[in-house]
């Protein structure tokens, strides 16, 4: 299995690009900081993260919809971090998104129909207003509704069949990449399932890499292959989901993991609750980042980063106290 996705030092940096006055330093966000990591082709990679530590922001870079402010992007073995409008044409046609908010993200005045075809006439993918007609049928059917949907509009369907309507589109283009923004987390939760089921099984017929991008570490654990988990902008650890559910190494990840419910109730771990607040991505700790709030922290956690360092194959961590794997190896 190849990477379909390369990511290599990416950073995004946000200044809210007004003046600097009264001898107020400009903010400056550190949304994404010096990120490396692969995307394999065919695999469900889950980033997951509390609220705010760039996971959407990371999802934006690798379809380019922003620039980095550093680093470098490869797709499918392209280079595309200094790619023009133009130059991202075909990948932009390869590479999706389905977004968080089913009800803010389809166009109100647009029909079923219209919404679904879009990206097919952007890349023009249909030839004929029949051929269009038959492609979206076929679609709505892919992801369980019923065809003669097609002439109605968002405001008449619940969140999750909007749901299901922003997958039909992604998929619409037979995109070999697709990024899902927290699909389903404005969803009550008897629906989520019903949901991440379908993304599950589109993805096994249809073999697209898929970055499902989550805040819990509950909602992914049938869904990935592979898991990252985000603190502040960067990623913390990484690696097959049996590593980082069984044998995780990071104190963040435990932390929450400890907080997800467990379903096996003779695994259930010491919970541990993190103290403080997620420190402000304008002011970013020296050292590792989670030291303000890692219960194991020494003084070197203070000063030095610590590197993503593989602790198992296929498992890295960016902890000074990461040891190898026990379970994992020899
Ligand atoms: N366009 C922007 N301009 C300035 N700051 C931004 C911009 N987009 C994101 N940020 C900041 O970058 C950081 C990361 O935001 P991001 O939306 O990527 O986080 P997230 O992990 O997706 O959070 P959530 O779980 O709430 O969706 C936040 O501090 C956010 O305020
Ligand atoms: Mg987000």
């Amino acid at each position: 299995m190849n990477a379909i996705l390369r990511a290599e030092g990416v950073s995004k940096v946000f200044s809210d690009g007004g003046p600097v006055s009264f001898g107020k330093a400009r903010e400056v966000v550190r949304a994404v900081d010096d990120v490396s990591f692969e995307i394999m082709r065919g695999e469900t990679l889950a980033l997951v993260g509390e609220s705010g530590c760039g996971k959407s922001t990371l999802g934006r870079l690798l379809l380019r919809l922003i620039d980095p402010t550093s680093g470098k992007l490869e797709y499918d073995g392209q280079d595309i971090t200094a790619l023009s409008r133009h130059g991202m044409h075909d990948v932009r046609r390869k590479a999706q998104m389905v977004f968080q908010d089913p009800y803010g993200s389809l166009s109100p005045r647009r029909s079923i129909a219209q919404i679904i075809a879009e990206p097919l006439d952007a890349f023009g993918l249909v030839k004929s207003s029949k051929e269009r007609r038959d492609r979206v049928a076929e679609l709505l059917t892919q992801v369980g509704l019923p065809p003669q949907f097609m002439d109605r509009y968002p405001r008449q369907f619940s969140g999750g069949q909007r749901q299901r309507i922003g997958i039909a589109r992604a998929i619409s283009v037979d995109p070999s990449f697709i990024v899902a923004d927290e699909p389903v987390s404005a969803l009550d939760v008897s629906v989520q399932a019903q949901i991440i089921n379908l993304m599950q099984d589109l993805q096994e017929q249809k073999g697209f890499s898929f970055l499902f991008i989550a805040h819990d570490l509950a909602v992914v654990r049938h869904i990935a292959d592979r898991v990252a988990v985000m603190y502040l902008g960067r990623i913390v650890e990484i690696g097959p989901k049996k590593s980082v559910y069984g044998a995780r190494q990071h104190p963040y990840t435990q932390a929450l993991l400890s907080a997800a419910p467990e379903p096996d109730p003779d695994k259930k771990s010491r919970r541990i609750i993190l103290e403080g607040d997620v420190p402000s991505p304008t002011n970013m700790p020296s050292g590792c980042a989670f030291h303000t709030r890692c219960p194991l922290a020494k003084d070197i956690c203070r000063t030095e980063r610590p590197p993503l360092t593989e602790v198992a194959p296929g498992q890295r961590a960016a902890c000074h106290f990461a040891k190898p794997n026990p379970i994992l190896v020899g």
